[in-house]
């Protein structure tokens, strides 16, 4: 089973991404948080910190982009093509207020005449550069009834792969998926298909496939694989049980990089408290140091904590 690692904005930086293949692995593809390319600048330097192979080595990084602009986004691939990548990903999902309002992300996918002279545009780029073009998707913007227009259109073009959250823009990520939306894409898609969203363990994806009678093969998992970071070895079997030692080693290679690239400290700090939003669902029984971690606003305080936890777990 191919398992791919969703992109997470302000998380699955390279940084986060080293760590977590070095102790964890078992991740067909990364997708890199999205990229916005803009008429003065395809991609900014900080961007570009992020994807330049020599941060991704011994991984397979796909780049996202988003925008709405198809000229934007084949000048970002060509610079993408001439840093050595030949797949690239589209963001039609994205919820957030102020990228929708630039019709951007879901906010693209009302706009059926435009996204269609758009994906025209860039899927002749494709052919003539040999790029491969992956678009991750939302059911739609208002109504998920959008879904069937979209699975016509997206069917017109050569997909590398179509990775669908079956949520709407104002579902954000909450709520139970519309599986039944997936299982319409299953039936009628003409590209690789791709699941995502909600799948938290190995029950999760069993009571998934049991849903579809077929075994989703490749999924995409984001907020699951950063609760508990074995979770794409316990999917292919290659590890029984959450490993601790393996989790404190994990925990203390991104404290300390992140330590050497960001400053005041205080920007570390909430950049753990972030990743500890998602990891305190696998220490249960430890919710009042969980509660202190939450609210650490020094390195000492922070360190007190965590040690406690990961002694105690
Ligand atoms: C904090 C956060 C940041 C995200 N950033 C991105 C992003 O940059 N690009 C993207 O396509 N999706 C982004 N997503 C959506 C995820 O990739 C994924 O589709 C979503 O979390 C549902 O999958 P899950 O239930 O496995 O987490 C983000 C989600 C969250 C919670």
């Amino acid at each position: 089973m191919k398992i791919y690692f969703a992109p997470l904005e302000g998380i699955t930086n390279y940084i986060f991404r080293n760590a977590y293949n070095g102790l964890y692995g078992n991740i067909d593809k990364y997708f890199a948080p999205f990229i916005s390319p803009s008429e003065k600048c395809p991609i900014t330097p900080r961007e570009r910190k992020d994807l330049i192979p020599e941060h991704n080595s011994g991984l397979y990084l796909v780049p996202q982009l988003l925008t709405c602009r198809s000229n934007h986004f084949i000048e970002g691939a060509q610079e993408l093509k001439a840093m050595g990548y030949n797949e690239i990903n589209l963001n039609l999902g994205c919820p957030s207020g102020t990228v929708c309002a630039k019709g951007k992300g879901a906010g693209f996918l009302p706009n059926t005449l435009e996204l269609e002279r758009f994906l025209d545009d860039i899927y002749s780029y494709s052919e003539s550069d040999g790029m491969k073009i992956s678009l991750k998707t939302r059911l739609g913007y208002f109504n998920h009834d959008e879904f069937y227009d979209l699975v016509d259109i997206f069917n017109k073009y050569p997909v590398h792969e179509l990775i669908v959250h079956p949520r709407i823009r104002s579902d954000f990520y909450k709520g139970e998926p519309r599986k039944e939306y997936f299982a319409y894409a299953l039936e009628h898609c003409k590209c690789p298909l791709v699941y995502n969203g909600n799948i938290y363990s190995v029950k999760d994806h069993e009571d998934m496939n049991g849903t579809f009678g077929t075994v989703l093969d490749p999924i995409m998992l984001g907020r699951g694989l950063i609760a508990d970071p074995s979770l794409a070895g316990k999917l292919k079997d290659a590890m029984s049980e959450t490993d601790l030692a393996k989790f404190r080693k994990f925990h203390d290679t991104l404290y300390h990089e992140y330590q050497k690239i960001m400053s005041p400290d205080i920007n570390v700090i909430y950049k753990m408290r972030e990743l500890w939003s998602y990891w305190q669902l696998q220490f249960e029984g430890n919710e009042r140091d969980i509660k202190k971690l939450l609210k650490a606003k020094k390195y000492s305080e922070y360190e007190e904590v965590v040690y406690r936890i990961l002694k105690s777990a």
